[in-house]
């Protein structure tokens, strides 16, 4: 069987390489430059670890974006944030890689790097060299008095919370943020995603209303009437918080970082769910969440949690915008061990690691 699942995984990598064929030729290996810039880190200097970008300019028709102090606050900008530590670094670098290459107005892209080290600065500023960026340094101290111990670790980097705080952290004219994760590629115009009618609501993502919902806290959540009454005028949904689409400008008149604050001081006391930064977001935002068409986040790439490397996954059926490689393994990690799984073929082109 194992074989069926992987060849059927092939197909489909090959399918959406045939799909994906135009703009992939748009990918230009031979102008990717060897980076001579240094990265200091610890107070060591390193060769820079990635190649330059090739530089994506505008299609025809898109909007000049100015050139003043205040440039941020241009309203055609299309505002990006992700997060950049060294652990997934690579991924992150794919994701913007992405982004640019499948946007009509790369130029229009505005990024916003929460980082957990602001030596990478100089990192991203040498492999993205036309790109309009800012990077916030994200104080690990703030989340880390509020977090408890959970079942993965991974899930415990306090940079995984950094998306609680885009609010606070962003400039308040930016009024409207794309956060995404750092284990994915963009496939299609950003722009789409952008323009997303929310509705009224302060936050869009693809929803899974089949997912068990109660899985995602614990049997003394759902038994504490007090709490559990937090979703009783609600058709509570799953989300992924990989993939989301901001009203920060709500997000602020609401107050929902202290929200989310909120349900983590609970956590720490009375243990209502097992997972880390995901929970708080299903408990402020599930049943109040802008749908967004779900080829916007085809996760699960990265296969099952407790299987782990070997494990598999082909898409969910359904037009595909964005690949998640949501769960243990990455592709980066299952190219480099040369295991990959097929559709990690649809990661490796956007990889610009190594000299
Ligand atoms: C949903 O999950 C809960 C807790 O894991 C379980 O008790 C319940 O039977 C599940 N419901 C369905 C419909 O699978």
């Amino acid at each position: 069987m194992q074989w069926m699942i992987r060849f059927s995984g092939f197909v489909s990598a090959m399918m959406l390489m045939i799909v994906l064929a135009p703009s992939l030729q748009s990918f230009h290996p031979a102008e990717a430059i060897r980076s001579s810039s240094h990265t200091h880190i610890d107070g060591v200097t390193h060769r820079s670890w990635f190649r330059q970008a090739p530089t994506f300019r505008d299609a025809a028709g898109c909007k000049q974006i100015r050139t003043s102090a205040d440039q941020i606050c241009d309203p055609s900008l299309v505002h990006v944030a992700i997060t950049l530590d060294f652990e997934y670094l690579r991924g992150s670098i794919a994701a913007v890689h992405s982004i640019l290459q499948h946007s009509s107005c790369p130029e229009s892209v505005f990024l916003h790097f929460l980082v957990s080290d602001t030596s990478l600065k100089t990192l991203v500023a040498s492999t993205f060299p036309k790109l309009k960026f800012k990077v916030y340094y994200f104080e690990p101290e703030i989340v880390r008095k509020l977090i408890s111990t959970s079942v993965r670790q991974a899930l415990e980097q306090p940079l995984n919370y950094a998306r609680n705080y885009l609010a606070d952290l962003l400039e308040p004219c930016v009024r409207r943020v794309i956060y995404l994760d750092s284990d994915l590629v963009v496939v299609d115009d950003v722009s789409k995603l952008w323009s997303t009618d929310l509705g009224g609501k302060t936050i869009g993502a693809p929803e899974y209303c089949h997912a068990n919902f109660t899985k995602y806290f614990t049997a003394g959540f759902w038994s504490n009437g007090q709490h559990s009454a937090v979703f009783s005028d609600r058709n509570p949904c799953y989300f992924n918080t990989g993939v989301m689409v901001i009203d920060l400008a709500k997000w602020r008149q609401f107050g929902y970082t202290k929200r989310i604050e909120r349900w983590m001081e609970i956590q720490k006391t009375d243990r209502i769910y097992e997972l880390g930064s995901l929970p708080p977001f299903l408990l402020v935002f599930a049943g109040h969440v802008a749908p967004i068409d779900h080829g916007w986040n085809q996760h699960g790439l990265g296969g099952d949690n407790v299987k782990g490397l070997g494990s598999c996954r082909d898409l969910h059926p359904g037009p595909v915008s964005l690949l998640h490689w949501s769960g243990s393994g990455k592709p980066w990690l299952r190219i480099d061990s040369k295991q990959p799984c097929p559709l990690d073929a649809l990661w490796a082109p956007y990889d610009l690691y190594g000299l």
